[in-house]
């Protein structure tokens, strides 16, 4: 009997330091509408230092580990509360350690799925907006389709799942073409490696 392949990995990138963030509970969620098609990672930010070019000679020990985390990672979730309309800055610091030493960008090629939720109505827009510039900069290769997601109290239950119904049919759309995409470009990866 032929083996089953593994899973495609997904790190997953919540863009809030925050205990009750509602980012984590989005990413949390979408982890689970793509049980099956993905092993899902959450990846820790709020230990990385403020970004500083003369580390990166010596990298510290927490940046070296998330640079790993990405390494690994068939592709990239990243689920983030939007700051004074704008990227939160511990998401930005993440982003520019990943990008650095210049060389070793821990971005390029990946496939990106971002998304994010705010009680505003707006939902994120512009901090995804200028993450996805970002992004795109650093060479990920991002799902095409706008995610912005206005925070109802009653959005995601206490089990954790989506429980407003056209959200979680909008959302699972985006989980199914991104776990479509991830498992596309790890396949030859993973091929080669086998080689
Ligand atoms: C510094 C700061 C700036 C904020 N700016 C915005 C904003 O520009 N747009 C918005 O919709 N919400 C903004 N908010 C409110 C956040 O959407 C809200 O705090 C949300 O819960 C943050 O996501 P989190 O729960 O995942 O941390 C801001 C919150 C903080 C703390």
């Amino acid at each position: 009997m032929a083996n089953t392949p593994p899973k495609p990995q997904l790190a997953v990138i919540v863009g809030s330091n925050r205990r009750q963030s509602l980012n984590r509970k989005l990413a949390q969620a979408l982890a689970k509408l793509g049980t099956g098609k993905f092993e899902a990672s959450f990846v820790r930010i709020d230990d990385l230092p403020m970004f500083n070019q003369d580390q990166e000679t010596d990298l510290p020990a927490e940046v070296v580990r998330f640079k790993a985390e990405l390494a690994k990672a068939d592709g990239i979730l990243i689920v983030t509360p939007e700051h004074d309309r704008s990227i939160p800055a511990v998401l930005k610091n993440a982003i520019d350690w990943g990008a650095r030493p210049y060389g070793q960008n821990s971005w390029g090629g990946k496939p990106a799925f971002i998304t994010g939720t705010s009680p505003g109505a707006i939902g994120t827009a512009l901090a995804q907006q200028h993450l996805r510039a970002v992004m795109v900069s650093l060479g990920t290769i991002l799902i095409g389709g706008e995610a912005y997601v206005t925070f109802k109290p009653n959005l995601i239950d206490d089990a954790g799942t989506i429980a407003d119904d056209s959200t979680q049919k909008f959302l699972q759309g985006f989980v199914d073409r991104f776990a479509d995409l991830v498992a596309r470009l790890a396949q030859p990866r993973a091929e080669r490696a086998a080689a």
